[in-house]
């Protein structure tokens, strides 16, 4: 029997959670990109002392807690106040405009020894509705392009998973 597009939702938080799990320590500047309605995060937050901030150029803005959602596009996620210990994006990295630019941008506003987490669904997935997936070479590379050395790379059975760091510390951060 195959499994509904609910259950590969599921696995796809499940593996987000894993992968975030280091970066989620007391205190810890923790950013959403294509957040949704940002509930996903409510949840890191309710089980982590994180500061959460998510971004979705169509979420309603509210802050609650420790979470802050803003009206912001990936790509312009350097316009927000200071610098983030982790930036991370779930299923919606294939439905940024421009996720060259999504990743420069964010690398504008990452901590000295941040991490990027990228969980997507996996090119030739199908989920049922017609998009373009990434492959797991070409969300690395996009990632290398903009500025960035890829720690982890690995597929799952329906989604890629990504880690990376910026690839060379700056001089504000020392
Ligand atoms: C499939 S949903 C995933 C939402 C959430 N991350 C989740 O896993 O439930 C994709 C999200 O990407 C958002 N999105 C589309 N274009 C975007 C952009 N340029 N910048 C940020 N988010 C964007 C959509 O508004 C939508 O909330």
């Amino acid at each position: 029997m195959s499994a509904s597009l609910h259950e590969m939702s599921e696995r796809g938080a499940r593996l987000a959670r894993e992968a975030l799990k280091p970066c989620l320590t007391s205190g810890a500047r923790i950013l959403e990109v294509g957040c949704g309605d940002g509930s996903f995060l409510q949840t890191l937050a309710a089980d982590y002392p994180i500061q959460g901030v998510g971004v979705d150029p169509w979420v309603r803005p509210v802050k609650s807690g420790a979470v802050d959602l803003r009206a912001l596009a990936a790509e312009a996620v350097d316009r927000l106040e200071g610098r983030f210990d982790c930036i991370f994006t779930v299923m919606s990295l294939h439905h940024f405009a421009d996720p060259g630019r999504f990743f420069r941008a964010a690398l504008a506003v990452a901590a000295r020894r941040s991490r990027i987490v990228v969980v997507d669904w996996k090119h030739g997935v199908d989920t049922g509705v017609p998009e373009r997936y990434f492959t797991l070479d070409e969300v690395s590379a996009r990632l290398g392009h903009a500025g960035y050395q890829v720690l982890e790379a690995r597929e799952d059975t329906w989604h890629l998973v990504v880690t990376a760091q910026p690839a060379v510390q700056r001089v504000g951060w020392l």
